[in-house]
């Protein structure tokens, strides 16, 4: 199989085919993580540039270490020290990088569409690292891959995603990735943080009633955070009253399936959204699905630039 795409900016662009390529392909990367040299030369002679306009911890380390078991040669731009702070736009930045003919832009960016308009200037391939409350792609597939290393049928699945729904990327991409593959969608929220549904006309999401409701039965429950950088503390009355009534508790995750994965793309704000112990519980793969982000970025990579192979 091969991937027609220059670039990855949406799960909504893939078909159920494409991403069981990608996350096959990572899983034939993850192998590497077991040998004593956990590299290989794939992308040699490639050059891959990474601009992070918003903080990341887990997307923008593993997609580094990624390029270096790639043997790619990569930059990050740090924006603050870029010309970015003199007044330079996402246009001439991206303009004036693309002039040293790198391969691959990985770009995350507070604005919705970034990843689409930069795709637009340059002929390298671009991967979506997260766009405002867009998509975040390549979490998504994490979450899939990790999900499908502990199940085989996905299209059987009750996937509860709960929290701040509305101005999470991840559960954009999420909601899109495990529908596709058949999986049956349960949300819970704050009204004020339920998303509008009218593009999933066919498929099965429900907003659930109760957090019980979401949790009971599920074999995956999603937690997100509240994106306080993107002015969710409006939509709340208050954290305390949040912890109340969105924290995933041992007692709630009791009603979920006894082999349940509790998955949270990170960073956590323990005992806000999901209890502390829950974190080292063994029904917990946040620590499994970092594992998965530097194979998943391993095999974007790869198989973008086998597409830049053919077209480029
Ligand atoms: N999951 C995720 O995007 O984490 P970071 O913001 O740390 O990259």
């Amino acid at each position: 199989m091969s991937f027609q795409k220059k670039d990855l900016i949406s799960i909504k662009d893939l078909s159920a085919s494409d991403i069981n390529y990608f996350v096959e392909t990572a899983k034939e990367f993850k192998k590497i993580f077991l040998k004593d040299i956990k590299k290989v030369p794939t992308l040699r002679g490639k050059t891959v540039v990474n601009i992070f306009y918003e903080p990341s911890t887990r997307t923008r380390s593993s997609f580094e270490i990624a390029q270096k078991r790639l043997s790619a040669d990569s930059l990050s731009i740090s924006i603050s020290q870029s010309s970015v702070a003199k007044g330079e736009s996402l246009k001439d930045t991206v303009l004036n990088l693309d002039a040293m003919k790198p391969d691959a832009f990985i770009i995350r960016h507070s604005e919705s569409g970034a990843a689409h308009f930069i795709s637009k200037l340059t002929k390298a391939s671009v991967i979506n690292a997260g766009d405002g409350i867009n998509e975040h792609p390549t979490q998504c597939l994490i979450d899939i891959m990790t999900v499908a290393e502990e199940k085989k049928d996905l299209s059987s699945l009750k996937v509860a995603i709960i929290g701040d729904i509305c101005h999470s990327r991840v559960a954009r991409s999420d909601i899109y990735g495990f529908s596709k593959l058949g999986a049956d969608i349960y949300l819970y929220a704050p009204h004020s943080l339920l998303p509008r549904l009218t593009e999933h006309k066919n498929k099965k999401i429900v907003i659930a009633k109760s957090i019980e409701e979401a949790v009971k039965d599920a074999d995956v429950v999603i937690m997100l955070r509240i994106q306080k950088e993107r002015a969710s503390y409006y939509f709340i009355p208050s954290i305390e009253e949040y912890r109340n009534f969105f924290k995933l508790t041992p007692e709630l995750l009791s009603l979920a399936d006894k082999k349940v994965m509790v998955l949270h793309p990170g960073p956590v704000n323990r005992d806000v959204e999901i209890s502390g112990s829950i974190i080292n519980d063994n029904r917990t793969h946040i620590f499994k699905q970092v594992e998965n982000g530097v194979a998943v970025r391993m095999a974007c990579l790869y198989i973008l630039m086998g597409y830049q192979k053919i077209h480029g």
